[in-house]
């Protein structure tokens, strides 16, 4: 048999629609791949490149595991209901209930394989082509998805004198013409979260634009990512737009789900909490990908929101485990600062991330190359010290001399080994 070949003697333009030959790769893979290839050579890398949980260092809580056995036992492997299964839509109901103090229907809830469908759905449902979607950079993957939908992307820069988050005078000059503002706390890549005094002024400024725009133009919506709203730290209380000001209620969409607040990313359970009119067009366009959670999973995730003990139980230990790490890499970027290298960091708010300065772009490296981009620095960290991060570029950000740590995939005893080795190479620079 010989091999097939695909050589259609066409321009690869010609072979695809513009969208899917315009998409850009992730930046951060590329970056994954010379991780990799490093580690491949035997050198013991500190990873804090990707925005995962290893499951040697962070396991699913054990009760939702023995739920997805249970659930697969008792054959629960057909389809489930395109909008999730009605057990775990009551949870979440229960949850938002609960935990955020917010009165959400049934029917208000959409359910999909992960919160990364919901991103989508909750894009498609709203924005038209040429529609303007606000979002502050850095930024996770808005860029992308608004190539996907065709939309016209306003991106906002912002920087570390608001932690990287926007603000009400950040935004007022551009939601005049906009569909939609995407919100994210706590925020990927930067770990920093909104508080009331901060969130509070953008609301006022969506219900103010929605005032004034007439019944006959569309309106404003927020699309408020919380993934990792139960890892917060440090004194941090999640907040909500709804939470806030319940008459933002029909003009927010939620992006939540299992992946971040249970380690769980591999489950492939998220969950969108919005209008009900929009979520059954979310639901419809979920339904039409076939992008459903699995249907064991779903039953697992509805048994287990619903066990308080086991909840609390995972959430204490899961949280600490995470707040430590960052921890420890906040005080060793603080020790550093404090014995004159060029670094700072942001205190751990939120999420799995830590924020953090090096400012190393023009230095010299001890065999004479000279540092000339937020990348170069990148890449003599590591290759000097083994020290894996992700710079904000990544994230649609121009501002250089910051990057990601995520402490996903890394233990203490790696950050306690790792900081002497970035201590020693910053020091080796002229
Ligand atoms: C802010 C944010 N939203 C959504 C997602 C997607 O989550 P999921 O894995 O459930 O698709 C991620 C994943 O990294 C994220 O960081």
């Amino acid at each position: 048999m010989s091999p097939l070949s695909f050589d259609t003697g066409r321009d690869a333009p010609r072979t695809m629609s513009r969208m899917a030959f315009g998409l850009t790769g992730s930046e951060i893979l590329r970056i994954a791949g010379e991780v990799r290839a490093l580690k491949a050579s035997g050198s013991s890398v500190l990873d804090l490149t990707v925005g995962d949980f290893d499951p040697k260092q962070f396991r699913i809580p054990a009760a939702l595991e023995s739920r997805i056995a249970d659930a697969l036992a008792k054959g629960e492997t057909n389809y489930p209901p395109s909008n999730g299964m009605p057990a775990l839509r009551d949870a979440i109901v229960r949850l938002f209930a609960r935990d955020l103090g917010l009165d959400y229907p049934a029917d208000g809830v959409v359910v999909a394989g992960g919160a990364r469908p919901i991103i989508y759905a909750t894009y498609r449902a709203l924005v038209n082509p040429g529609d303007h979607v606000v979002y502050p950079v850095p930024s996770w993957n808005n860029n992308h998805y608004v190539h996907l939908t065709g939309a016209k992307g306003i991106p906002i820069e912002t920087g570390p004198g608001s932690r990287f988050l926007p603000d009400a005078a950040m935004l007022r000059p551009h939601l005049r013409d906009a569909r939609m503002l995407a919100l994210c706390s706590p925020q990927n890549p930067t770990g920093t979260c909104f508080d009331a005094e901060g969130l509070k002024p953008i609301c006022d400024l969506v219900l103010e634009e929605n005032a004034r725009r007439g019944s006959d133009e569309p309106p404003l919506y927020v699309m408020y990512d919380q993934v990792y709203w139960m890892l917060t730290f440090g004194g941090t209380r999640h907040v909500t737009p709804v939470g806030l000001d319940p008459r933002m209620a029909p003009w927010t969409i939620f992006v939540d789900g299992a992946s971040k607040g249970f380690a769980a990313t591999g489950l492939r359970v998220g969950w969108g909490v919005g209008p009900p009119a929009i979520i059954k067009r979310m639901s419809d366009t979920i339904g039409h990908m076939g992008a459903w959670a699995p249907r064991a999973e779903q039953v697992a995730v509805a048994g287990f929101l619903d066990d308080a003990a086991a909840m609390t139980e995972f959430r204490t230990s899961f949280h600490g485990d995470v707040r430590r790490r960052l921890e420890l890499l906040h005080e060793g970027f603080q020790s550093m600062k404090t014995a004159g290298l060029p670094t700072d960091s942001i205190a751990p708010m939120g999420a799995i991330y830590l924020t953090v300065h090096i400012g190393a772009k023009g230095r010299t490296t001890p065999d004479g190359r000279v540092l000339a981009s937020g990348d170069d620095v990148r890449r003599y960290l590591l290759e000097a010290a083994a020290f894996a991060l992700v710079p904000f570029n990544c994230f649609a950000s121009p501002s250089e001399n910051w990057y990601r740590c995520s402490v996903g995939a890394v233990s203490e005893d790696d950050i306690r080994g790792a900081l002497p080795r970035l201590r020693a190479a910053l020091a080796a620079l002229r």
